[in-house]
């Protein structure tokens, strides 16, 4: 497994290897989630890629970029026993100019969920990942569907820049609790492990009353909020219902809709979500 620093060398790596290429981009700490991409992208390509980057531009000053949980050496062990051809692992001044002043933003889609708390978050996202994009020039690139929003926005970055990229999103790998595996579940401490449960129970919560026939998004919501409420550790951030394309709250779940919560547990905020299809 090939371990490249620079773009030039991964570029050099890319000219040189033959077939079509799978990128997993990621930002380390990698867990069970990664490794489902990376298995997929085996399994559909002649050659896989994964990208190790604490991409500073999708953090906000306040955000966690320096908690951020980092061990490459251990991530290298993982994708090179897992068959990966090369890993592209720069530093943040390989790939940020110090004036770099380009920046791609996809409107509207951005503007909610994860965006109205970080609303800069997106553009950090989409930019790194068109510049990957432009340094890999893969034929397929996979994400995880936890980040269900990041996935929709990336998909619209590609339809509308006309990316000759396939966006693969694969479903949420979860602890055997049901916790959705995340790089940041490392900075729980035990008793907000425990509380972070309720965001899984929340969403079975749904999935169960959208089974036993509930078409009110606000009941449904509600009650997902009544269960937030119940546990002490958890500071909600957002529950959503939204139309799954637009991301549009939904008044009627009567078209498939993306069911989304993000909260805090002391300072580590995670998300989850799952879908309902009528
Ligand atoms: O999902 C992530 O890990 C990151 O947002 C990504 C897509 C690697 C861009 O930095």
């Amino acid at each position: 497994m090939l371990v490249t620093r620079t773009v030039a060398d991964f570029r050099a790596w890319r000219a040189s290897a033959s077939g079509t290429l799978g990128l997993v981009p990621t930002m380390g700490y990698l867990h069970e989630g990664h490794l489902s991409l990376v298995r997929a992208a085996k399994r559909d390509n002649a050659r896989t890629a994964v990208t190790i980057f604490v991409n500073p531009t999708q953090f906000a000053p306040n955000e966690d970029l320096a908690r951020y949980p980092r061990d490459e050496a251990r991530d290298l062990v993982l994708l090179e026993s897992d068959g990966v051809d090369a890993v592209f692992a720069p530093s943040p001044d390989e790939m940020y100019r110090p004036d770099a002043s380009t920046f791609v933003s996809v409107e509207k889609l951005t503007d909610r969920l994860e965006g109205a708390s970080r609303p800069t978050h997106f553009r950090g996202v989409t930019t790194i990942v068109l510049k990957l994009f432009q340094i890999a020039q893969p034929d397929r690139a996979y994400f995880g569907r936890k980040d269900a929003q990041q996935l929709a926005v990336i998909r619209r970055m590609v339809r509308d820049l006309n990316v000759p990229v396939e966006v693969v999103g694969l479903p949420i790998v979860r602890e055997p609790d049901g916790l959705a595996m995340s790089s940041r579940n490392v900075n729980l401490t035990p008793e907000q492990r425990r509380a972070a449960l309720v965001l899984s129970k929340s969403l079975r919560l749904a999935e169960s009353l959208f089974a036993a026939g509930q078409r009110d998004a606000e009941e449904i919501r509600a009650s997902m909020r009544s269960l937030l409420a119940a546990e002490p550790l958890a500071v909600l951030d957002y529950i959503s219902v939204a139309d799954a394309s637009s991301l549009d709250e939904l008044t009627t779940v009567d078209r498939p809709a993306l069911v989304s919560l993000a909260a805090r547990f002391g300072a580590t905020r995670l998300i989850d979500n799952t879908t309902l299809d009528p």
